[in-house]
This record gives C-alpha cells, sequence and structure tokens, in this order.
C-alpha cells in the first residue's frame, strides 16, 4: 500500500512520534497536514531525547522526503530553532525538506491573541498552549493571513500585517518600527529559505503517480478536532482522516490505508470533559509510569482509563483499518484494569459520543474490569511473550473498537515494538 495515514485517535499524545519513526524507514515522503507548534512530538535518536513541534518525524531517516502541507501553520522562528537543533545533530535535510506555499504563518500577534482570549473568561479557558494556533487559523478563514507566498514582497507584508493589526483593533498598541522590523524578520525569513517552498499539490501528485510511499502523519488528536473533538474544548484545525485530503490538495479516494494509534489508557492536557479521568491515586500511578507531561508546555497530563465509547467513536469517524496499541507497559502493576464500554447518566445508558461534549460532565463510565498483570512486559519482542492477562486487554479493546490491532508498543524505543 502506498499511500498510509497515520493518526493518533484520543487526546492526543499517543506515542504517534515512535509509531511514525518505526514506519518512515519503509516510506518515501513523510507529510504533516495539520497543526502547527502546538505538537510535540518526541522522538529517541542517538541516545538522546528530541522535541520536535514542526518537522515531521521522518526527518531523522536519511533521504526521505519531509514536506509540511498547506494545512500547517508556520511558526517561522520555532521552525528555524528546530532546524537549527537538527544540524548541531549532523541530520542533513537539504534537499528533501519543503513547505507548501498556501501554509499561513503564524505572527507574534497570534501569541499575544491566544493569552488574550485565553484570559477573556477564566472559567471557559480551554487550556491551549498559546502558541497562537487558534487566532493563525482564525486569521485564515477570516482570508486576512500571511502566508508563505507572501514572503517574497515587503510591501505585501507590511500592507498584510497592518490590515491584520486593523482587523484586531491593535493597530494603535504597536508603533511603525516594530511593523517594519517584523517585516523585515520575515522577509528575511523567506529569503533565506525560499528554496524550500512548492506548490505541493503538483509535487505530491506527481510522488502518488510513481507510486512512492506516502506517509501522512497527524499531530493532535481525533478528539480535539475543530469539528468532531470535544467542541470548544478543541484545536484550530481537522485532526481526522477525512481533513488530510483538503489540507494538502490531492483526491481523497487515494489514501489506502487509515492506521489510529490508541494508547492502552486515556491522557488529556488542557481543559475538557474527561469521563473516564482518574483523580486519584490510580491516575497518579498512571501518570508517573507513563511520565504524562506535556512535550510542549511541560504541564502533567491529566490520566484515566481506556474508555471504549469515544475510542469506537474516533474509528469510526477516521475510517480505521488498523490500530496500534502505545504505552501497554505502563499499565503493568496494576490489580485491576477497567475499560469504559458506556455512559450511564442518572440510570439511562449512552453509547455514542454526543455532539454536545458538555453532557459527558454528567456521565458516568459503566466500566469492565479485568485483571491486570504484574510483569514489567517493557523487554517483550513477541506476542507470544506478553503474560496472558495483557493479551487478553488487548484482545478486549480490539473487540470492543472492532479494529484489529497489528502493532503494540512496550516502551520507546524501536525494539520495543511487536507486530502480529
Ligand atoms: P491549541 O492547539 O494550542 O489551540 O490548544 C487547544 C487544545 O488542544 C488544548 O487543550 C491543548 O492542550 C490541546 N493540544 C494542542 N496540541 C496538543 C498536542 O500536541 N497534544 C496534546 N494536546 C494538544
Ligand atoms: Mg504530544
Amino acid at each position: 500500500m502506498s499511500v498510509t495515514a497515520l493518526l493518533g485517535c484520543l487526546y492526543g499524545d499517543e506515542g504517534k512520534a515512535k509509531i511514525v519513526d518505526y514506519l518512515s524507514s519503509d516510506m518515501d515522503v513523510i507529510v504533516r497536514f495539520q497543526g502547527g507548534s502546538n505538537a510535540g512530538h518526541t522522538i529517541h535518536f542517538n541516545k538522546k531525547k528530541f522535541v520536535l513541534h514542526l518537522i515531521p518525524c521522518g526527518i531523522f531517516h536519511p533521504g526521505k522526503i519531509c514536506v509540511l502541507s498547506s494545512g500547517v501553520v508556520i511558526d517561522p522562528f520555532q521552525l528555524e530553532s528546530e532546524m537549527e537543533a537538527l544540524r548541531e545533530q549532523s541530520v542533513n535535510f537539504e534537499g528533501r525538506f519543503f513547505i507548501d506555499e498556501r501554509a499561513a504563518i503564524v505572527l507574534p500577534i497570534h501569541k499575544i491573541l491566544d493569552e488574550k482570549n485565553e484570559n477573556l473568561n477564566e472559567n471557559k479557558k480551554i487550556g491551549t498552549t498559546k502558541r497562537g494556533i487558534g487566532p493563525c487559523y482564525a486569521d485564515n478563514v477570516s482570508r486576512i493571513a500571511i502566508r508563505i507566498h507572501d514572503l517574497k514582497s515587503k510591501d505585501i507584508l507590511k500592507n498584510k500585517l497592518e490590515h491584520i493589526y486593523r482587523f484586531h483593533d491593535l493597530r494603535d498598541s504597536i508603533d511603525f518600527k516594530e511593523i517594519d522590523n517584523q517585516v523585515l524578520k520575515l522577509y528575511d525569513f523567506g529569503q533565506k529559505y525560499k528554496h524550500y517552498f512548492i506548490n505541493f499539490p503538483y509535487v505530491i501528485q506527481k510522488y502518488m503517480n510513481d507510486n512512492k510511499k506516502i506517509l501522512f502523519e497527524g499531530a493532535q488528536g481525533s478528539l480535539l478536532d475543530i469539528y468532531f473533538g470535544t467542541y470548544p474544548y478543541v484545536t484550530s484545525s481537522h485532526t481526522i482522516s477525512g481533513g488530510i485530503a483538503s489540507a494538502v490538495g490531492f483526491s481523497p479516494k487515494r489514501i489506502d490505508q487509515i492506521i489510529g494509534i490508541f494508547k492502552s489508557y486515556f491522557t488529556r492536557v488542557g481543559e475538557g470533559p474527561f469521563p473516564t479521568e482518574l483523580n486519584d491515586k490510580i491516575g497518579k500511578k498512571i501518570q508517573k509510569q507513563g511520565n504524562e507531561f506535556g512535550s510542549t508546555t511541560g504541564r502533567p497530563r491529566r490520566c484515566g482509563w481506556f474508555d471504549a465509547v469515544t475510542a469506537r467513536y474516533s474509528a469510526m469517524i477516521n475510517g480505521v483499518d488498523t490500530a496500534v496499541i502505545t504505552l501497554l507497559d505502563v499499565l503493568s502493576g496494576f490489580d485491576t484494569i477497567k475499560i469504559c464500554v458506556a455512559y450511564d447518566a442518572n440510570g439511562t445508558i449512552y453509547r455514542e459520543f454526543p455532539a454536545d461534549s458538555a453532557v459527558l460532565y454528567n456521565y458516568s463510565p459503566v466500566y469492565l474490569e479485568m485483571p491486570g498483570w504484574k510483569e514489567d512486559i517493557s523487554l517483550c519482542k513477541h506476542w507470544h511473550e506478553l503474560p496472558k492477562n495483557a493479551q487478553k486487554y488487548v484482545d478486549m479493546i480490539e473487540e470492543l473498537i472492532n479494529i484489529p490491532v497489528k502493532i503494540i508498543s512496550v516502551g520507546p524505543s524501536r525494539e520495543q515494538t511487536i507486530t502480529r
């Protein structure tokens, strides 16, 4: 199969980066299609830990082409510091890293607005990463954004930048010198990297026609999708498979397989409903064993049991063909493991994920309980080496989400991956 989409099916941080890295050796082209530097992809390379926010994780594989498509919002200075860090590790990406000219640019004003919007209502914070993501996407759909192709002209940049400040009623808060300063920085960035900028729909068409192996790498999880996630506690882009074609520029008929990543338990960072959240010793234990702290903001992630209602919804809206279960090793050492199979609201049972996510606050999980396992499984290399109860747990998830589980991850390194 030559065109693969790899998506985090929960609230992000499903361990996508490791699986992208694992699959990348088999690919020719790796494409990020949404999000921006709100993502934090942790990868272990040369015995060092790396966190990439924008550049696809495939970059660590020599010779692979990596692209940021039009659906990604680009913070030029974050990108530059990431490129610098890669060069320091002698990762050479000249001639194999590209950006679609249509991508919108995250500006300093977007970060200011992100912060400001969050402070408008103390009780209704989204808990964003404050990377300016929402305001940048909002400017894009308001048709005023600065896009990569604008970087070629100081005049265009100045006009557009002034317009953006006026649009947000902030023209008086910034002086001419500062506008000129931002224009110059953007222009210099454009001049320095103009050989990276491409008209990607034509290029990807050619890759597809040449049967190149292409991997679309999701950033935020499906339940943070702007339409189908727990609105308004979502990110501002389409994170689900349906968003890929429109964020890249090709026919949706050309995606051959969709791989969904599910973590063996749930986490969420930022605000929003989370029916299986554990505010107790068990939640703390998962957080500690899974090192569940945000790689972009350092915030502790909220932890809870696997919610099969949510996972099944996610598998459905994405059309997942095969599933990956990650971080199974984190669940070692529990007497009992629970899986949510339905929601109970005052005696009424619900088996569907609701459109109005606010009702989730009133749902209590109906749990199925399974015996845990004590063994450390992080060195298991084959399915048959896993303790019986760990196998049963994976089989149960497979049955509940009704998708075959083909890969199981039991640790951060490439070797800690079980296929079946
Ligand atoms: P934003 O994407 O910064 O606007 O944040 C919106 C919501 O998405 C917040 O709850 C963030 O914590 C969450 N979010 C954004 N990016 C990620 C990610 O890469 N992993 C997990 N949560 C994320
Ligand atoms: Mg992350």
